[in-house]
């Protein structure tokens, strides 16, 4: 059987990665995961300079799923290098870094830093959050400034670039378009839907931001369609994410046109949750005789 997929040029041993944000850079995980089973590992968004994020509270729970605002907090770009990647080069599998910014200068300063660190595989640009108003979404819901953030991220990157994708938009399809025109060499979507949630006792917003992302098997219809219609409005890959909790999740992302899916929430609730999601990939394909995982990619 063979579970190995190729993106852009680099091999995963498997498709299955974690979704920034929700396993920081494996650290705290890796007392309970293996990271070399995992086909990469994603980094929590990182800024050219530490960002605190916003003020608590910032996360809560939903049904089938949670909400955050956590704002990005990251300790930014030098820190990131000397102790996150440090820690992670360790490992056998691939290395792929979540880069934020206000700006498409900040984008581009952290970009260039990557530029040397050979053991970064791939960069994900977190045009998306829903939880910052100036870069994250604002990047994200605009077609133009889409394009000018990838082409500019793209003239100083020296690894392949993922552009990822919100789902707060009218047309995803139109935004996968807007990202490969402007040179991406793949993309990876969705990240959280805007949601907010009311302490009807209290008066108040659950959140400090009032706003959060709802994330979690909720969302994971809402991503299955998205992925369809991004993945067959551009040739480019597509990674898949968005409430995914097994094997067969995963399947079902693949067969919407994703090449390789990502799980986020789900790691909270279940620290081995990529672990079961690969062993559940392997136990669907010797069930129904699949012999190579990339024959179901976009096959509905
Ligand atoms: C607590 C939390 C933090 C997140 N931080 C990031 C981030 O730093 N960068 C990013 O691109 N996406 C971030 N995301 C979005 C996830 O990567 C993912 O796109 C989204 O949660 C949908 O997947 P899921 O339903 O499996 O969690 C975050 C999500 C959560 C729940």
């Amino acid at each position: 059987m063979n579970t190995a997929v190729e993106i852009c040029g680099v091999k995963f041993k498997n498709p299955v990665m974690d979704a920034s944000g929700t396993f920081g850079s494996g650290m705290e995980y890796s007392s309970m995961v293996d990271l070399n089973r995992l086909g990469a590992v994603v980094t929590k968004g990182v800024a050219s300079v530490p960002w605190e994020g916003n003020p608590t509270p910032r996360v809560t729970e939903t049904p089938s799923g949670m909400m955050n605002a956590i704002g990005l907090q990251n300790p930014g770009i030098d820190v990131f290098i000397k102790r996150d990647l440090e820690f992670l080069k360790k490992y056998d599998t691939n290395i792929i870094v979540n880069v934020c910014g206000h700006s498409i200068d900040e984008y581009v300063a952290v970009v260039e830093r990557l530029s040397d660190e050979s053991c970064v595989s791939m960069l994900e640009i977190n045009v998306s959050c829903p939880n910052v108003r100036f870069g994250g979404i604002a990047f994200g819901t605009d077609p133009k400034l889409l394009g000018e953030v990838t082409r500019e991220v793209k003239k100083h990157a020296k690894q392949p670039v993922i552009m990822k994708l919100s789902p707060n938009v009218t047309s995803v399809a139109e935004m996968a378009k807007a990202a490969e025109e402007a040179g991406a060499d793949a993309i990876s979507l969705i990240n959280t839907i805007t949601a907010m949630k009311i302490d009807i006792y209290r008066k108040q917003f659950v959140l400090a931001n009032r706003t959060g992302g709802l994330s979690g098997p909720a969302i994971r219809p809402v991503a299955v369609r998205m992925v369809y219609e991004a993945s067959h409005a551009v040739s480019i890959p597509v990674i898949g994410m968005g409430g995914i909790t097994s094997g067969e999740d995963a399947v079902e992302f693949m067969m919407a046109g994703a090449r390789a899916v990502a799980v986020g929430m789900y790691n909270f609730h279940k620290p081995t949750a990529m672990i079961d999601t690969i062993e559940g990939i392997e136990k669907y394909m010797k069930k129904t005789g699949i012999e190579d995982i990339n024959d179901i990619v976009g096959c509905v």
